[in-house]
């Protein structure tokens, strides 16, 4: 159930991930609006041609594209300044990157690195951006969850791969990472204009299962929705009316959603986000 996206000429909304699959049809989305849009990828041959395919569609020639390799906090702390030395407004910010390594691999600063993309990059990079943001209320974030969330625990003595690896339950558990980052955020942003919301895109055809084998990597490559479609929720919690001053809500398919227990665990949120302050050097 897709509503009307308002205009959002003269705001500036970054967009992560936005290289391919969901993040490209997101900032396309976003650029249909009017708005700016910064596109953050990692690989220039395939952010620059994305880039190039979203001007050509939307005919909007305010969409620039930035750099960065989530894999490690330096680079994450490069972004921030860097898009802060461009920009002195951000209205939406889409924290969209995300991997599955088959095996077990970890980051430059030596975290299972599903966790330090598809988690760590978000809080980090939302926390350096957070006063630009709250300069800019009312503005809005987005993060990308997803319904496997429901798979994930947040094991915090094996953050750093000291157990055994299983792709799936490393990505469930960053993917519930997502979501108390979401609700402990939305709690702390009280009283600043500033909204807080994530979704689960649903099962969607990308390149997210490029390093899986088999019927996982199959799943990825074939099965389910396209990938504008995966981007229809956070193109609205980005910019429907319908949801201004809603904040700390999951969501599927454009309408709140239920999401797990465990996603509801207060203690476990206040839990994460200390930890992710001390991993990425905020405290
Ligand atoms: N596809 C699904 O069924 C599904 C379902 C639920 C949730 N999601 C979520 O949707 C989001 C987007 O995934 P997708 O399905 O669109 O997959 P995708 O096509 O593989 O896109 C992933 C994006 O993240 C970027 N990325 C990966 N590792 C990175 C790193 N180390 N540093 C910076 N950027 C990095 C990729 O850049 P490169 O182009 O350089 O690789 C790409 O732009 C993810 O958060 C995923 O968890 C997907």
């Amino acid at each position: 159930m897709k509503s009307e996206t308002a205009s959002m000429k003269g705001k500036v909304c970054l967009v992560t991930g936005a290289s391919s699959g969901i993040g490209k049809e997101i900032a396309k989305g976003l650029a249909r609006t009017g708005a700016t849009a910064v596109m953050v990828g990692r690989n220039r041959q395939r952010a620059e041609a994305a880039r190039d395919e979203i001007i050509g569609e939307t005919a909007n020639d305010s969409v620039e594209l930035m750099i960065s390799d989530f894999s490690s906090f330096d680079a994450v702390r490069r972004l921030a300044a860097d898009f802060k030395g461009r920009h002195a407004r951000l209205d939406v910010l889409v924290n969209n990157a995300g991997t599955i390594p088959a095996k077990l691999e970890l980051s430059a600063d030596g975290y299972e690195m599903q966790f330090a993309v598809n988690h760590l990059a978000y809080f980090l990079l939302t926390n350096l951006l957070l006063g630009t943001i709250k300069a800019s209320a009312p503005a809005r974030i987005v993060n990308t969850a997803s319904g496997v969330h429901t798979r994930g625990r947040i094991d915090f003595d094996n953050l750093r791969g000291e157990n055994r690896y299983g792709f799936l339950r490393a990505y469930g558990r960053s993917k519930l990472a997502n979501i108390l980052f979401t609700y402990e955020l939305a709690g702390r942003l009280e009283g600043t204009g500033v909204t807080v919301n994530c979704f689960t895109p649903g099962m969607t055809k990308t390149d997210l299962g490029r390093y899986l084998r088999g019927v996982s990597g199959f799943f990825f490559r074939r099965m389910g929705r396209s990938p504008g479609e995966g981007a229809e929720t956070a193109i609205y919690l980005a910019t429907s009316p319908d949801v201004a001053g809603v904040t700390g809500k999951y969501f599927a398919d454009c309408r709140e959603a239920r999401s797990s227990e465990a996603s509801h665990d207060a203690a476990t949120a206040k839990r994460l986000w200390e930890f992710s302050e001390k991993a990425t050097g905020l405290s």
